[in-house]
């Protein structure tokens, strides 16, 4: 392990090395803007500025919005790239079966909580730093945070010692790991700059190159309640990912997949915990279940834990069917101060909230989703996801979301529950009408549902 650019105040301002003139922001704005190719020690006088807070919003925002609308190429994203990760703490490579896993998120995504103790049972060093949710998407330290008493924020040691003996570590995202993309992707968020290949490259792999891992399997979402929305998008991040990986020595392979409807059926802290919980004690969801068994016999192959995918997926099976990946689970929880043997009680520990109210089909036909999206936006407003970083969240509200895209349906056929508290009925009656008018419609005829992986690259 080390400390990568602690100190990082310039006591001479950068120069460019042909005309001796010093380097400010306004300068790589000027350069950017008219679409020339900024160089290594321009982007890492960019960061820098950020990282000790010496560089003004305005510039910042003003040079990712030059960077949006005229691009960076593969050596600028590299440059980038490079230059967050070493603006805090990088950890060196555990050891050839440290792999991770990053998904870019969607509505119900849940599959971290599951496959981070699924490949620790097989052998796999789990290095994971999550995200917390932010609009739409839910984040798995959110998720985690439903269960009492649970840890997310260790310190370096802690999580460096954990993973030597125990070999899993989830937590948040600390001020020491890529602090410059903390700064970065807050400001990208207010300037309408987040959904650019190269800025979210450099942002994702930043933080995840600075974890040790010596390989990532990556979840790459396509569809209405993703990050990117079909599947050329998708396809190109992937790519630019990949070969950022290849760039920086790792392995990293990236999944494909549908996020046109919610993962699993809940949706929801708390919830999803629970949902979790049934995968990992050989129940749950088909989806979610192929989902976490396909991610994390992948982790196995790459970790170098089996000799072919089909080997890697039999051990995954095997350890799923044990209840060793349960007993990780536990172990796991009760390591970061969540209660000991929570699967045993985590029904009584969790906090669901009281009131259900049930979205019924009103004619017959055939389940379809128009906007999942959406889904995502009603959890936010029942208080299960944030609008601001600063926001807190209710672990306890959710939706069940029992239709599945082509599922025929008669009149009065649940199609969801949501989980609410008494004093939200006032706002039930709009979330009714936004769920039939623009979320999941009734089609008589049957629609065809992609498949969950689309590709892996
Ligand atoms: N997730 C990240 O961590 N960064 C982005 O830019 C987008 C998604």
């Amino acid at each position: 392990m080390h400390e990568a650019k602690k100190n990082i105040i310039r006591k001479n301002p950068a120069k460019s090395i042909k005309n001796e003139t010093p380097l400010t922001l306004l300068s790589l704005i000027e350069k950017k803007k008219r679409g020339k190719e900024l160089s290594a020690e321009e982007i890492s006088f960019f960061i820098d500025s950020v990282t000790e807070g010496s560089a003004p919003d305005y510039q910042i925002a003003a040079l990712l919005m030059a960077i949006f609308l005229k691009n960076i190429n593969k050596k600028e994203t590299y440059l980038l790239t490079k230059a967050m990760l070493e603006s805090g703490h990088v950890f060196d490579v555990f050891n050839q079966h440290t792999i991770d896993k990053h998904s870019t998120g969607g509505i119900g995504d849940k599959s971290s909580l599951v496959l981070a103790p699924l490949a620790a049972a097989c052998g796999v060093t789990v290095p994971m730093i999550a995200g917390r949710g932010l609009g739409h998407t839910g984040g798995t330290v959110d998720k985690l945070e439903s269960i009492p008493g649970f840890n997310t924020a260790l310190t370096i040691d802690q999580f460096s010692d954990q993973l030597k003996k125990f070999g899993l570590v989830l937590m948040g995202q600390t001020e020491s790991i890529a602090p410059a993309d903390r700064k970065l992707y807050a400001l990208r968020d207010v300037t309408g700059t987040v959904d650019h290949i190269g800025l979210i490259t450099a942002s994702i792999m930043s933080k995840k190159l600075a974890e040790g891992a010596a390989g990532i399997v990556m979840d790459i979402k396509f569809g209405s309640a993703a990050f990117m929305p079909d599947k050329k998008s998708a396809l190109k991040l992937a790519k630019s990912i990949s070969a950022m990986g290849a760039a920086f020595g790792k392995k990293v392979t990236c999944f494909i997949t549908d996020m046109n409807g919610p993962t699993g059926v809940a949706m929801g802290n708390a919830s999803e915990v629970l949902e979790s919980l049934q995968v990992l004690q050989g129940r749950g969801p088909a989806d979610l279940r192929e989902l976490c068994l396909e991610l994390t016999a992948e982790m196995v192959f790459m970790g170098k834990l089996a000799k072919n995918k089909r080997d890697a997926r039999f051990k995954v099976e095997a350890a799923l069917a044990s209840g060793l990946a349960l007993k990780k689970f536990d172990e796991f929880i009760a390591l970061q101060g969540g209660p000991n043997e929570f699967s045993q009680q985590a029904k009584n520990l969790l906090k669901i909230a009281p009131v259900k109210t049930l979205v019924v089909a009103r004619k017959k036909g055939y389940v379809q989703w128009k906007d999942a999206y959406k889904l995502g936006e009603i959890l936010t407003t029942l208080g299960g996801g944030r609008r601001k970083k600063t926001d807190l969240i209710d672990h306890a509200v959710g939706i069940q979301v029992n239709a599945r895209i082509g599922d025929k349906v008669q009149v009065g056929d649940t199609l969801m529950i949501i989980e609410h508290h008494e004093h939200q009925k006032n706002l039930i009656e709009n979330i009714l009408k936004e769920i039939e008018k623009d979320i999941v419609v009734i089609t008589p005829k049957k629609p065809t549902s992609s498949k969950l992986i689309w590709k892996i690259i």
